[in-house]
Protein backbone atom coordinates (compact mmCIF):
# COMPACT_ATOMS: atom_id res chain seq x y z
CA UNK A 1 0.00 0.00 0.00
CA UNK A 2 1.39 3.45 -0.68
CA UNK A 3 1.26 6.82 1.16
CA UNK A 4 -1.35 7.82 -0.67
CA UNK A 5 -3.34 4.73 -0.65
CA UNK A 6 -3.01 4.81 3.10
CA UNK A 7 -3.89 8.60 3.29
CA UNK A 8 -7.01 8.24 1.06
CA UNK A 9 -8.15 5.46 3.67
CA UNK A 10 -7.34 7.90 6.81
CA UNK A 11 -9.40 10.63 4.62
CA UNK A 12 -12.54 8.28 4.00
CA UNK A 13 -15.49 9.08 6.19
CA UNK A 14 -18.08 6.98 4.40
CA UNK A 15 -19.44 4.30 6.31
CA UNK A 16 -19.95 1.72 3.17
CA UNK A 17 -16.66 2.41 1.87
CA UNK A 18 -14.96 1.91 5.40
CA UNK A 19 -16.63 -1.52 5.51
CA UNK A 20 -14.49 -2.62 3.09
CA UNK A 21 -11.70 -1.46 5.00
CA UNK A 22 -12.65 -3.11 8.04
CA UNK A 23 -13.63 -6.61 6.12
CA UNK A 24 -10.28 -6.34 5.04
CA UNK A 25 -8.38 -5.84 8.62
CA UNK A 26 -10.20 -8.51 10.00
CA UNK A 27 -9.61 -10.84 6.56
CA UNK A 28 -5.71 -10.20 7.06
CA UNK A 29 -5.79 -10.99 11.11
CA UNK A 30 -7.51 -14.28 10.53
CA UNK A 31 -5.00 -15.21 7.81
CA UNK A 32 -2.34 -14.14 9.43
CA UNK A 33 -2.95 -14.71 13.54
CA UNK A 34 -5.79 -16.51 13.66
CA UNK A 35 -9.08 -16.18 15.68
CA UNK A 36 -7.77 -16.42 19.59
CA UNK A 37 -7.41 -13.25 21.52
CA UNK A 38 -4.29 -13.41 23.73
CA UNK A 39 -5.10 -11.87 26.92
CA UNK A 40 -2.19 -9.99 28.67
CA UNK A 41 -2.27 -8.97 32.40
CA UNK A 42 -0.87 -5.39 33.07
CA UNK A 43 0.35 -4.47 35.94
CA UNK A 44 1.66 -0.51 36.31
CA UNK A 45 4.08 -0.57 38.75
CA UNK A 46 5.34 2.50 39.08
CA UNK A 47 3.73 6.15 38.47
CA UNK A 48 7.22 7.88 39.63
CA UNK A 49 8.66 9.35 36.21
CA UNK A 50 11.70 11.35 35.47
CA UNK A 51 10.34 12.53 31.92
CA UNK A 52 8.84 15.71 30.60
CA UNK A 53 5.94 14.77 28.19
CA UNK A 54 3.80 17.31 27.61
CA UNK A 55 0.89 15.14 27.45
CA UNK A 56 1.13 12.72 30.33
CA UNK A 57 -0.88 13.13 32.94
CA UNK A 58 1.58 11.27 34.99
CA UNK A 59 5.10 13.68 33.89
CA UNK A 60 7.72 14.37 36.31
CA UNK A 61 6.13 17.79 37.28
CA UNK A 62 2.78 16.72 38.13
CA UNK A 63 1.60 16.98 41.52
CA UNK A 64 0.18 13.69 41.50
CA UNK A 65 0.36 11.19 44.65
CA UNK A 66 3.01 8.77 43.49
CA UNK A 67 3.53 4.97 44.19
CA UNK A 68 6.16 2.36 43.21
CA UNK A 69 4.82 -1.43 44.11
CA UNK A 70 6.84 -3.37 45.98
CA UNK A 71 8.58 -6.84 44.80
CA UNK A 72 5.98 -8.74 46.51
CA UNK A 73 3.16 -7.26 45.22
CA UNK A 74 4.30 -7.09 41.49
CA UNK A 75 5.33 -10.72 42.13
CA UNK A 76 1.67 -11.13 43.48
CA UNK A 77 0.09 -9.61 40.31
CA UNK A 78 2.35 -12.15 38.30
CA UNK A 79 0.68 -14.60 40.24
CA UNK A 80 -2.79 -13.78 39.79
CA UNK A 81 -2.25 -13.01 36.24
CA UNK A 82 -1.18 -16.90 36.08
CA UNK A 83 -4.48 -17.86 37.95
CA UNK A 84 -6.08 -16.31 36.19
CA UNK A 85 -5.15 -18.13 32.59
CA UNK A 86 -2.59 -15.21 30.85
CA UNK A 87 -0.05 -16.23 29.05
CA UNK A 88 1.99 -13.20 29.66
CA UNK A 89 2.19 -10.32 32.30
CA UNK A 90 3.01 -6.74 31.22
CA UNK A 91 5.09 -4.82 33.88
CA UNK A 92 4.28 -0.92 32.60
CA UNK A 93 5.57 1.92 34.97
CA UNK A 94 6.91 5.66 34.05
CA UNK A 95 10.84 5.80 33.26
CA UNK A 96 11.32 5.91 37.22
CA UNK A 97 14.63 5.30 38.22
CA UNK A 98 13.71 3.66 41.76
CA UNK A 99 12.91 1.01 39.12
CA UNK A 100 16.39 0.08 39.30
CA UNK A 101 18.07 -2.71 37.26
CA UNK A 102 18.77 -4.93 39.43
CA UNK A 103 15.39 -4.86 41.11
CA UNK A 104 13.74 -5.20 37.53
CA UNK A 105 15.93 -8.34 37.04
CA UNK A 106 15.09 -9.53 40.64
CA UNK A 107 11.52 -9.61 39.71
CA UNK A 108 11.89 -10.95 36.14
CA UNK A 109 13.53 -14.11 37.41
CA UNK A 110 11.81 -14.55 40.54
CA UNK A 111 8.28 -14.56 38.62
CA UNK A 112 10.06 -16.84 35.79
CA UNK A 113 11.06 -18.97 38.76
CA UNK A 114 7.37 -19.27 39.96
CA UNK A 115 5.68 -19.19 36.18
CA UNK A 116 5.29 -20.15 32.85
CA UNK A 117 4.50 -16.52 32.11
CA UNK A 118 6.56 -14.77 29.51
CA UNK A 119 7.38 -11.55 30.82
CA UNK A 120 6.75 -8.07 28.18
CA UNK A 121 8.84 -5.25 30.06
CA UNK A 122 7.01 -1.55 29.16
CA UNK A 123 9.41 0.71 31.52
CA UNK A 124 10.48 3.49 28.92
CA UNK A 125 13.86 4.76 27.59
CA UNK A 126 16.55 2.95 29.92
CA UNK A 127 20.24 2.41 29.11
CA UNK A 128 21.61 -0.24 27.17
CA UNK A 129 22.79 -2.11 29.83
CA UNK A 130 19.62 -2.25 31.45
CA UNK A 131 17.84 -3.56 28.91
CA UNK A 132 20.48 -6.27 28.07
CA UNK A 133 20.36 -6.92 31.90
CA UNK A 134 16.55 -7.70 31.68
CA UNK A 135 16.88 -9.87 28.66
CA UNK A 136 19.93 -11.96 30.52
CA UNK A 137 17.61 -11.95 33.52
CA UNK A 138 14.72 -13.98 31.20
CA UNK A 139 11.96 -10.65 29.98
CA UNK A 140 10.74 -11.80 26.54
CA UNK A 141 8.97 -8.60 25.31
CA UNK A 142 9.87 -5.13 25.39
CA UNK A 143 7.49 -2.47 24.82
CA UNK A 144 8.55 1.34 23.25
CA UNK A 145 6.07 3.61 21.83
CA UNK A 146 7.51 5.92 19.17
CA UNK A 147 4.70 7.91 19.33
CA UNK A 148 4.98 10.03 16.49
CA UNK A 149 7.20 9.69 13.37
CA UNK A 150 7.10 13.56 12.73
CA UNK A 151 10.68 14.41 14.46
CA UNK A 152 10.01 18.30 14.88
CA UNK A 153 6.52 17.50 16.24
CA UNK A 154 8.36 14.22 18.57
CA UNK A 155 10.91 16.98 19.57
CA UNK A 156 8.18 19.69 21.16
CA UNK A 157 5.87 17.12 23.06
CA UNK A 158 9.01 15.18 24.47
CA UNK A 159 12.11 16.70 25.60
CA UNK A 160 15.16 14.36 25.84
CA UNK A 161 16.52 13.31 29.08
CA UNK A 162 19.94 14.14 28.19
CA UNK A 163 21.39 15.83 24.54
CA UNK A 164 23.28 12.66 24.00
CA UNK A 165 21.13 9.75 25.28
CA UNK A 166 20.19 6.94 21.98
CA UNK A 167 16.74 7.80 20.55
CA UNK A 168 13.78 5.47 20.90
CA UNK A 169 14.35 4.43 17.45
CA UNK A 170 18.26 3.55 18.17
CA UNK A 171 16.49 1.70 21.46
CA UNK A 172 14.12 0.08 19.54
CA UNK A 173 17.14 -1.65 16.82
CA UNK A 174 18.70 -2.45 20.14
CA UNK A 175 16.10 -4.47 21.66
CA UNK A 176 15.38 -6.56 18.13
CA UNK A 177 19.23 -7.22 18.49
CA UNK A 178 19.13 -8.42 22.30
CA UNK A 179 16.52 -10.69 20.75
CA UNK A 180 13.73 -9.07 22.49
CA UNK A 181 9.91 -9.06 21.13
CA UNK A 182 9.65 -5.59 20.29
CA UNK A 183 6.53 -3.47 20.14
CA UNK A 184 5.90 0.10 19.46
CA UNK A 185 3.45 2.25 18.29
CA UNK A 186 1.67 5.70 18.27
CA UNK A 187 -1.16 8.17 19.52
CA UNK A 188 -3.38 9.61 16.89
CA UNK A 189 -4.57 12.89 16.48
CA UNK A 190 -1.80 14.65 18.76
CA UNK A 191 -2.27 18.34 18.32
CA UNK A 192 0.36 19.11 15.40
CA UNK A 193 -0.07 15.51 13.68
CA UNK A 194 -1.75 15.58 10.21
CA UNK A 195 -2.81 12.61 8.41
CA UNK A 196 0.69 12.61 6.12
CA UNK A 197 2.17 11.92 9.71
CA UNK A 198 -0.41 9.30 10.66
CA UNK A 199 0.89 7.21 7.08
CA UNK A 200 4.39 7.83 7.68
CA UNK A 201 3.99 6.06 10.55
CA UNK A 202 2.31 2.94 9.40
CA UNK A 203 5.40 3.06 7.03
CA UNK A 204 7.56 3.18 9.68
CA UNK A 205 5.47 0.51 11.12
CA UNK A 206 6.42 -1.72 8.17
CA UNK A 207 9.85 -0.62 8.17
CA UNK A 208 10.66 -1.37 11.70
CA UNK A 209 9.52 -5.42 11.49
CA UNK A 210 7.34 -4.84 14.43
CA UNK A 211 6.42 -7.62 16.28
CA UNK A 212 3.74 -5.60 18.14
CA UNK A 213 1.67 -2.82 17.66
CA UNK A 214 -0.34 -0.46 20.07
CA UNK A 215 -1.70 2.85 19.00
CA UNK A 216 -4.80 4.67 20.70
CA UNK A 217 -6.31 8.16 20.29
CA UNK A 218 -4.60 11.07 21.82
CA UNK A 219 -6.69 11.96 25.00
CA UNK A 220 -6.02 15.41 26.93
CA UNK A 221 -4.88 15.39 30.05
CA UNK A 222 -6.46 18.87 31.95
CA UNK A 223 -2.72 19.16 34.27
CA UNK A 224 -0.62 18.98 31.30
CA UNK A 225 1.11 22.02 28.94
CA UNK A 226 -0.27 20.02 25.85
CA UNK A 227 -3.93 20.72 26.94
CA UNK A 228 -3.14 24.40 26.90
CA UNK A 229 -1.31 24.94 23.65
CA UNK A 230 -2.83 22.59 21.38
CA UNK A 231 -1.45 23.36 18.20
CA UNK A 232 -3.17 22.31 15.45
CA UNK A 233 -1.92 21.23 12.28
CA UNK A 234 -2.65 22.74 8.96
CA UNK A 235 -3.86 19.35 8.16
CA UNK A 236 -4.63 18.46 11.66
CA UNK A 237 -5.90 14.66 12.43
CA UNK A 238 -8.71 14.17 14.52
CA UNK A 239 -7.98 12.27 18.00
CA UNK A 240 -11.62 10.54 16.69
CA UNK A 241 -12.66 7.10 17.79
CA UNK A 242 -12.88 6.52 13.89
CA UNK A 243 -9.53 7.76 13.31
CA UNK A 244 -8.26 5.39 15.99
CA UNK A 245 -9.76 2.00 13.90
CA UNK A 246 -8.45 3.41 10.93
CA UNK A 247 -5.14 3.04 12.41
CA UNK A 248 -5.96 -0.09 13.60
CA UNK A 249 -7.51 -1.61 10.63
CA UNK A 250 -4.05 0.05 8.32
CA UNK A 251 -1.40 -1.47 11.17
CA UNK A 252 -3.20 -4.89 10.34
CA UNK A 253 -2.71 -4.48 7.00
CA UNK A 254 0.98 -3.31 7.12
CA UNK A 255 2.01 -5.60 9.61
CA UNK A 256 -0.09 -8.19 9.15
CA UNK A 257 1.98 -10.62 11.74
CA UNK A 258 1.90 -8.24 14.25
CA UNK A 259 0.13 -8.54 17.71
CA UNK A 260 -1.90 -5.51 17.95
CA UNK A 261 -4.05 -4.54 21.15
CA UNK A 262 -7.72 -3.28 21.58
CA UNK A 263 -6.15 -0.70 23.71
CA UNK A 264 -7.36 0.74 26.84
CA UNK A 265 -7.50 4.65 25.14
CA UNK A 266 -9.56 3.24 22.66
CA UNK A 267 -12.12 1.88 25.47
CA UNK A 268 -12.30 4.93 27.23
CA UNK A 269 -13.71 6.57 23.75
CA UNK A 270 -16.38 4.03 24.23
CA UNK A 271 -16.80 2.16 27.23
CA UNK A 272 -19.69 0.14 25.51
CA UNK A 273 -18.09 -1.17 22.42
CA UNK A 274 -14.63 -0.02 21.84
CA UNK A 275 -13.04 -3.31 22.91
CA UNK A 276 -14.68 -5.48 20.57
CA UNK A 277 -14.89 -2.86 17.70
CA UNK A 278 -10.74 -2.47 17.85
CA UNK A 279 -10.71 -6.75 17.63
CA UNK A 280 -13.44 -7.12 14.70
CA UNK A 281 -10.92 -4.07 12.92
CA UNK A 282 -7.52 -5.78 13.27
CA UNK A 283 -6.97 -6.68 16.58
CA UNK A 284 -5.86 -9.98 18.26
CA UNK A 285 -4.66 -8.52 21.85
CA UNK A 286 -6.53 -8.08 25.61
CA UNK A 287 -4.58 -6.16 28.21
CA UNK A 288 -7.03 -6.59 31.37
CA UNK A 289 -5.51 -4.29 34.15
CA UNK A 290 -4.26 -6.13 37.13
CA UNK A 291 -2.93 -3.06 38.97
CA UNK A 292 -4.11 -3.19 42.60
CA UNK A 293 -7.18 -1.17 42.84
CA UNK A 294 -5.22 0.70 45.84
CA UNK A 295 -3.17 2.37 42.78
CA UNK A 296 -5.10 2.22 39.80
CA UNK A 297 -6.23 5.64 39.86
CA UNK A 298 -2.98 6.89 40.61
CA UNK A 299 -1.67 5.46 36.70
CA UNK A 300 -3.65 8.81 35.28
CA UNK A 301 -1.66 8.71 31.82
CA UNK A 302 -4.78 10.20 30.55
CA UNK A 303 -8.21 11.22 32.28
CA UNK A 304 -11.11 8.61 33.11
CA UNK A 305 -9.26 5.29 31.82
CA UNK A 306 -11.90 2.68 31.01
CA UNK A 307 -12.54 0.04 33.71
CA UNK A 308 -11.06 1.82 36.80
CA UNK A 309 -13.30 0.59 39.04
CA UNK A 310 -13.25 -3.56 37.90
CA UNK A 311 -11.61 -6.05 40.36
CA UNK A 312 -9.15 -8.01 38.26
CA UNK A 313 -12.04 -11.20 38.36
CA UNK A 314 -14.31 -8.92 37.28
CA UNK A 315 -12.53 -7.80 34.31
CA UNK A 316 -11.29 -11.52 33.55
CA UNK A 317 -14.83 -12.77 33.47
CA UNK A 318 -16.03 -10.21 31.84
CA UNK A 319 -13.70 -9.97 28.94
CA UNK A 320 -14.05 -13.45 27.92
CA UNK A 321 -17.87 -13.49 28.22
CA UNK A 322 -17.40 -10.75 25.53
CA UNK A 323 -14.78 -12.69 23.63
CA UNK A 324 -16.66 -15.80 23.47
CA UNK A 325 -19.83 -13.86 21.96
CA UNK A 326 -17.71 -12.05 19.26
CA UNK A 327 -16.90 -15.76 17.79
CA UNK A 328 -13.13 -15.58 19.23
CA UNK A 329 -11.22 -17.76 21.58
CA UNK A 330 -9.27 -17.23 24.24
CA UNK A 331 -5.80 -17.47 23.56
CA UNK A 332 -3.79 -20.54 24.97
CA UNK A 333 -0.26 -20.56 26.20
CA UNK A 334 2.33 -17.27 26.15
CA UNK A 335 1.02 -15.88 22.55
CA UNK A 336 4.09 -15.40 21.20
CA UNK A 337 4.51 -13.48 17.93
CA UNK A 338 4.06 -15.16 14.57
CA UNK A 339 5.86 -11.59 13.17
CA UNK A 340 9.02 -12.70 15.57
CA UNK A 341 8.92 -16.32 13.95
CA UNK A 342 8.63 -16.20 10.68
CA UNK A 343 11.98 -13.20 10.13
CA UNK A 344 13.93 -15.59 12.09
CA UNK A 345 12.84 -18.25 9.64
CA UNK A 346 12.93 -15.49 6.84
CA UNK A 347 16.82 -15.08 8.14
CA UNK A 348 17.89 -18.92 8.20
CA UNK A 349 16.85 -19.44 4.40
CA UNK A 350 19.07 -16.52 3.82
N1 LIG B 1 -3.40 10.33 25.68
C1 LIG B 1 -3.28 9.14 25.06
N2 LIG B 1 -2.26 8.30 25.25
C2 LIG B 1 -1.31 8.67 26.13
N3 LIG B 1 -0.19 8.07 26.52
C3 LIG B 1 0.42 8.84 27.41
N4 LIG B 1 -0.29 9.97 27.63
C4 LIG B 1 -1.38 9.89 26.83
C5 LIG B 1 -2.48 10.74 26.57
N5 LIG B 1 -2.62 11.93 27.17
C6 LIG B 1 0.27 6.82 25.92
C7 LIG B 1 1.62 7.00 25.26
C8 LIG B 1 2.52 6.06 26.06
C9 LIG B 1 1.51 5.05 26.57
C10 LIG B 1 1.97 4.27 27.75
O1 LIG B 1 0.39 5.83 26.89
O2 LIG B 1 1.55 6.57 23.91
O3 LIG B 1 3.52 5.46 25.27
Amino acid sequence: MTIEEMISWLREDDERALEDLWRMADDTRRRFVGGEVHLRGLVEVSNHCARMCSYCGIRAPSRIQRYRMTREEVLECARLAHSLGYGTVVLQAGEDPGLTGPLISDIVRAIKAETPLAITLSLGERTPDELAGWRDAGADRYLLRFETSNEKLYQRIHPPSRQDSPSRLDLLAMLHDLGFEVGSGVMVGIPGQSYLDLARDLELFRELDLHMIGLGPFLPHPGTPIFEESEQAKDQAPASELMTYKMLALARLVCPRANIPSTTALSTLNLEKGRELGLARGANIVMPNLTPTRYRALYEIYPAKAAVRDTPEQCAANLEKRIIAMGRTIGEGRGDSPAKLHHEKREKNY
